[in-house]
């Protein structure tokens, strides 16, 4: 557990693990770098595993964001603290939306991609609504408001059947996610770029993973990525919902130790 201050006093708290190619971990919404507690030294093959809390988060701390490039800003900034000039960047949902905006600002950052659970198209009129409301919400009566709301979509139904602890593991995650940052996130979210145009330009090795029962971000989503970007890999886990990697981790860890491999012994 560690906390930087990166330029313009902004703090990132990060967890950094191991030594070999640098895999760097964003997480989603209104997540912080605790779901990538399985990940953290968890991979088969030796790789360094960075998670970070995106601002407003876990211990991240800045000024409440209005746009997903913000937690880009955030990003870099860590990376050039750190020393790390090239990291493979895997995000999940949200943490997918960063690695967009990552790719399209400063692609030579960018070893590989790994995308789980995410999507490329924007907020319709309706999610953008749903956005206004859950701000709303939060603002009078708290995280835990929105935790009740979002947990059920968060976690497959065999999870959500099977492992009790889980369900309350991330419940309290969400129920302890600052106001700000849930705002700030939001916001972000709403205002998010359409990255479909995005996908015909990686042309780094990317792989795709997807809960077979997410609900949020589902494997239709997943597939739409796996046709646009050139070269990709799919790999849909099963009795996984959205929060594939903490859901199901040893198949999660499987398919990325493997993914990483190609790119560590190539
Ligand atoms: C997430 O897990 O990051 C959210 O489901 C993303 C979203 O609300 O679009």
């Amino acid at each position: 557990m560690a906390l930087i201050t990166t330029p313009g006093n902004r703090t990132v708290g990060y967890d950094d693990v191991g030594t070999g190619l640098p895999v760097l971990f964003l997480h989603g919404f209104p997540h912080d770098r605790s779901l990538w507690g399985p990940q953290m030294g968890g991979l088969a093959t030796p790789v360094r595993t960075i998670a970070v809390d995106l601002r407003g988060f876990g211990e991240s701390r800045g000024p409440a964001v209005t746009q997903i490039e913000e937690y880009v800003d955030d990003v870099l900034a860590f990376l050039d603290e750190r020393g790390l000039e090239t990291v493979v960047v895997t995000g999940l949902s949200m943490g997918g939306y960063v690695a967009f905006a990552l790719w399209r600002r400063a692609p030579e950052r960018v070893r590989a991609l790994v995308l789980s659970d995410t999507k490329a198209p924007p907020d319709t009129d309706e999610a953008r609504a749903k956005r206004a409301e859950q701000i709303a919400l939060v603002e009078e009566k708290g995280s835990g408001a929105l935790a009740d709301l979002l947990l059920p979509g968060m976690l497959g139904k065999s999870t959500r059947a099977s492992h009790p602890d889980l369900v309350e593991r991330v419940y309290t995650m969400l129920a302890r996610a600052p106001i700000a940052g849930i705002t700030g996130g939001l916001r972000a979210m709403a205002a998010r770029a359409d990255s479909t145009a995005t996908l015909e330009t990686i042309s780094v090795p990317a792989l795709i993973v997807v809960g077979e029962e997410d609900v949020l971000t589902p494997v239709a989503d997943a597939r739409a990525l796996h046709a646009g970007i050139r070269g990709s890999r799919l790999e849909i886990i099963p009795a996984a919902g959205h929060l594939t990697g903490l859901e199901r981790p040893a198949a999660f860890n499987h398919v990325l130790s493997e993914f990483l491999a190609t790119l560590t012994y190539q």
